[in-house]
């Protein structure tokens, strides 16, 4: 529940990470259903814990796009049941626009227009932010997330799901430099990003050239530990450079990072070095609002401003990417 002026009156997050461990990955089968017996009771606790009444609502925000099929659908649905049960109005949010719209929440003050860069578990993508409520894709992976090839990575080196914090804290003890991984389109002037093939240059330095199973070996915590730094650094790397050329070929002078990756110290130490040479300000979403959360659907706020509503018919687009 948030406010106009972007106060967050209360923020109820229910983690799935639990159920999706065991398989080193979100089943989105899994996921959907979680939403499903999860949705009513956070949405209760979420206004219960912010001390206002079901009647003091002016509008409920959802996210209908893009992401998991199952998981919008029970999310628009439950909003569109808000909407007409409170007799108030919908917002459509894509998901996206509001991570990145979380480092505005924190700003105190307007950050657009802004590169949008957001880094999560199912998207990679750079955004020209014209405005809160006009947003342009530049470009994004072409293959994996960021925040995945993290879990995938952190997988192969037998550390636990979500794998980015595992890999953050392993890093530190590594050598960055100990294995020189590909940086796909680095030195090309394409916004894209592509971490698939780094994926498969991890599983080769852990087992070795003609072998695929990373359980079959077994390496040392210095090593383990190497190939964290240095998949890390090529992934930020990536990030890094990707989010210079936008900036330099919008012309723009911010620019705001939002989704779980953000959460990444490195990249944040990098980003903001990359960000200071280039003398442009740069805003990072608060920890607790880089991974998903309910709060940094107060994009929708901006929406309301702009009398941007959406139609009960409105539907989910769980491929749509803009
Ligand atoms: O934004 P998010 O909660 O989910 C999506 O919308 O996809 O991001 C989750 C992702 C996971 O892949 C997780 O490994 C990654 O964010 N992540 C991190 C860190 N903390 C979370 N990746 C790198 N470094 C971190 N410290
Ligand atoms: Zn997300």
């Amino acid at each position: 529940v948030v406010r106009d002026d972007l106060a967050v009156l209360s923020s109820v997050v229910a983690s799935q990470e639990a159920l999706h461990a065991v398989y080193d990955g979100v089943v989105p089968e899994i996921a959907a259903r979680a939403h499903f017996e999860r949705i009513l009771p956070v949405t209760e606790e979420a206004v219960q814990r912010s001390g206002i009444d079901w009647a003091e609502l002016d509008a409920v925000a959802v996210a209908h796009t893009p992401g998991l099929a199952g998981s919008l659908l029970v999310g628009l649905t439950a909003a569109k049941t808000l909407a007409i049960v409170l007799d108030i109005p919908l917002i459509a949010v894509n998901h996206l626009h509001a991570h990145i719209y979380a480092c505005r929440m924190a700003a105190e003050r307007d950050i657009f227009p802004a590169v949008g860069l957001v880094v999560s578990g199912g998207h990679t993508h750079l955004f020209q932010c014209r405005s809160a409520v006009d947003f342009e894709l530049l470009g994004g992976t072409i293959d994996d997330a960021a925040g995945e090839a993290f879990d995938k990575v952190a997988s192969m080196l037998g550390l636990p799901f979500p794998g980015g914090p595992q890999i953050t804290r392993l890093s530190r003890e590594g050598d960055a430099a100990a294995h020189a991984f590909p940086r796909s389109f680095l030195n090309d002037d394409r916004i894209a990003f592509s971490f698939s093939g780094l994926k498969t240059a991890v599983r080769y330095a852990i087992t070795g050239p003609g072998n695929h199973d990373v359980h079959s070996v077994s390496i040392s915590a210095q090593q383990r530990a190497d190939i964290a730094a240095s998949f890390q650094e090529a992934v930020v790397d990536c990030l890094v450079a990707k989010s210079e050329l936008a900036l330099r070929r919008t012309g723009l002078e911010r620019l705001g990072v939002g989704g779980g990756v953000a959460a990444n110290p490195r990249l944040r130490e990098r980003l903001a070095a990359m960000t200071e040479r280039l003398g442009a300000e740069l805003w990072i979403a608060p920890f607790e609002l880089c991974t998903d959360n309910a709060a940094m659907g107060a994009i929708a706020v901006e929406h309301l401003r702009a009398n941007n509503f959406a139609s009960l018919r409105c539907d989910i687009e769980p491929g749509l990417l803009r």
